[in-house]
C-alpha cells in the first residue's frame, strides 16, 4: 500500500537483510548459528539480587527518564572498569551509553557516513554491522582477514590506490579481538599499523570490542584504543556477551571531544536514553562485581566448549574442512576443501536438526565466501555441540 511513500533507506531494506536466525528457545535445535550466549552465562540470581536493590535504591527514580547519554555515576563504572580490564584511560564526557553496541554501530555510521562514502571492512565481517553500513549505501572495500587478523598491508594497497584517483577512505571497522565470524586475533603488529595508517591518512577506526573481555589466553590483548593518542579509534563494546543481552546496554568512547558532543545529541533523537533499569542494574552489578564473576564463569566455559568443537572438528571433518583457531569469542571460521556453496548444506542440516551460518552472508565479496560457514559454539550445550558436529559431519560427508 505505502510501496511510492518509502524512504531511500526503506527501499533498500529487502528480506535478505534480516540474516541473523535466532530460533525460539522451544525449538529442538542445535544452534551453531547464532552469536547468542550460553544461558548458563547470564547471573540470573545476582541480576534479581541487584534489580531488587535497585528498585529499593532509587524507587520511581529506576523507571523515570535517565540522561539520554548515560547516568554520570554508571559512566564512572563503566570508566574504572574499562581502565582496569581494557588499558583505556577514559574522559567521562566522551562516554556515551547506548542501547547495546548495535545501536552503537548506527549512531557511530548516522554521524561519519554519507551515500557513496567508502567503508572499509574486513572480509568476512559482523554481518549485522554490514547491514547498518549498506543503509548508508556506502561503497565498501573488503579486507581479508587471515589468522593474524585484517592483513592491513592490503588496506594501505587500497588507501593508495583511491588516492590516486583523488577518492578517501573515511572509515575502516574492525573487530581486531576474536573477530565476528573468524574469531580470529589481530596481532600487535597489525594493530600499529592500523592506528598508523589512520593518523597518517586521517580516517575513523572503528573498534567493536564485543569479545574482548571473552579471551581464552593468559593475557587478553589490549584494544586498539587504549594505544590511540591521536583520538583516532571510536571505541565500541557492549554488556551482552559478558552479562546480558536483554538489558540492550553498550558503550562507545570517542577520543575527540567535538565528536562526542555530536554524538551526544544524536542520541537523544534515536531513543531519549537507554533504559534507566538497564543502566542502574548495570551500574549496581559492576559495583558489586556480579560483571567480573560473570566474565570469569563464561570466559572458562567458552574455552570450554571451544575445545570440545574444535577437537570434534579436527576429529570428524577435518578430510573435508579447514578452519580457524578461536583465540576467545563465540566462532569458529571453517572452509570446504570443495567448492560447495554451503547454503546447500544448510539445507540439509536443517532437516536434521542443525543450523549455522552460510560464510558468504558476511562477505561483500559473496563468491569468495560460498564455501564457508561460522559455527558458533557459544549458545548449544556441550552435549549438543557433540552431537551437531557429528550430524554436520554425517550431512558433509554426503555431500562431499
Ligand atoms: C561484533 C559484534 N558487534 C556488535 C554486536 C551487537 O551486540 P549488542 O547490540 O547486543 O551489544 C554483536 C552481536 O552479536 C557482535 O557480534
Amino acid at each position: 500500500m505505502f510501496k511510492d511513500l518509502y524512504s531511500q533507506e526503506a527501499k533498500v531494506l529487502e528480506e535478505n537483510f534480516v540474516s541473523l536466525e535466532i530460533p525460539a528457545a522451544s525449538d529442538k535445535i542445535i544452534n551453531f548459528a547464532s552469536g547468542v550466549p550460553d544461558p548458563r552465562t547470564i547471573p540470573v540470581k545476582d541480576i534479581e539480587a541487584v534489580t531488587i536493590e535497585v528498585f529499593k535504591r532509587y524507587g520511581y527514580n529506576s523507571l523515570q527518564y535517565a540522561p539520554s547519554t548515560g547516568f554520570a555515576s554508571l559512566i564512572d563504572e563503566i570508566s574504572r572498569f574499562v581502565y582496569r580490564t581494557r588499558g583505556l584511560k577514559t574522559n567521562s564526557d566522551n562516554t556515551i551509553v547506548v542501547s547495546g553496541s548495535q545501536q552503537g554501530l548506527d549512531l557511530i555510521s548516522r554521524i561519519f557516513i554519507d551515500p557513496g562514502d567508502i567503508v572499509v571492512v574486513e572480509e568476512p565481517s559482523y554481518v549485522l554491522a554490514l547491514n547498518v553500513f549498506r543503509l548508508r549505501r556506502v561503497r565498501f572495500v573488503a579486507i581479508p582477514v587471515d589468522d593474524k587478523g585484517m592483513k592491513v598491508e592490503m588496506l594501505e594497497d587500497a588507501i593508495k590506490r583511491y588516492g590516486r584517483e583523488g577518492k578517501r577512505i573515511k572509515l575502516v571497522y574492525t573487530m581486531p579481538i576474536a573477530q565476528n565470524p573468524t574469531g580470529t586475533t589481530m596481532c600487535e603488529e597489525r594493530r600499529k599499523y592500523l592506528l598508523e595508517l589512520a593518523e597518517r591518512y586521517n580516517f575513523v577506526i572503528v573498534e567493536d570490542d564485543a569479545y574482548g573481555l571473552l579471551t581464552f589466553e593468559e593475557e587478553a590483548p589490549k584494544p586498539i584504543a587504549s594505544i590511540d593518542k591521536s583520538g583516532s579509534v571510536v571505541y565500541l563494546s557492549s554488556f551482552s556477551k559478558i552479562l546480558a543481552p536483554g538489558l540492550r546496554m553498550g558503550y562507545i568512547i570517542v577520543g575527540d571531544d567535538e565528536t562526542a558532543k555530536k554524538m551526544h545529541i544524536m542520541k537523544q533523537f534515536m531513543d531519549l536514553g537507554t533504559s534507566t533499569l538497564s543502566q542502574l542494574i548495570v551500574e549496581t552489578a559492576l559495583k558489586k562485581g556480579v560483571v567480573d564473576k560473570a566474565i570469569e564463569y563464561a570466559k572458562s566455559l567458552y574455552r570450554l566448549k571451544r575445545d570440545i568443537m574444535i577437537e570434534l572438528i579436527d576429529e570428524e571433518l577435518s578430510d573435508g574442512v579447514s578452519r580457524t583457531s578461536p583465540k576467545g569469542g563465540f566462532y569458529t571460521w571453517l572452509k570446504l576443501n570443495r567448492d560447495v556453496d554451503t547454503e546447500k548444506i544448510l539445507e540439509l542440516s536443517r532437516k536434521r536438526g542443525v543450523i549455522f551460518t552460510p560464510g558468504k552472508r558476511f562477505c561483500i565479496n559473496e563468491d569468495k565466501c560460498l564455501d564457508a560457514m561460522r559455527l558458533s559454539y557459544s549458545n548449544p550445550s556441550e552435549n549438543d555441540i557433540r552431537i551437531g558436529i557429528h550430524i554436520l559431519a554425517d550431512v558433509l560427508r554426503e555431500v562431499l
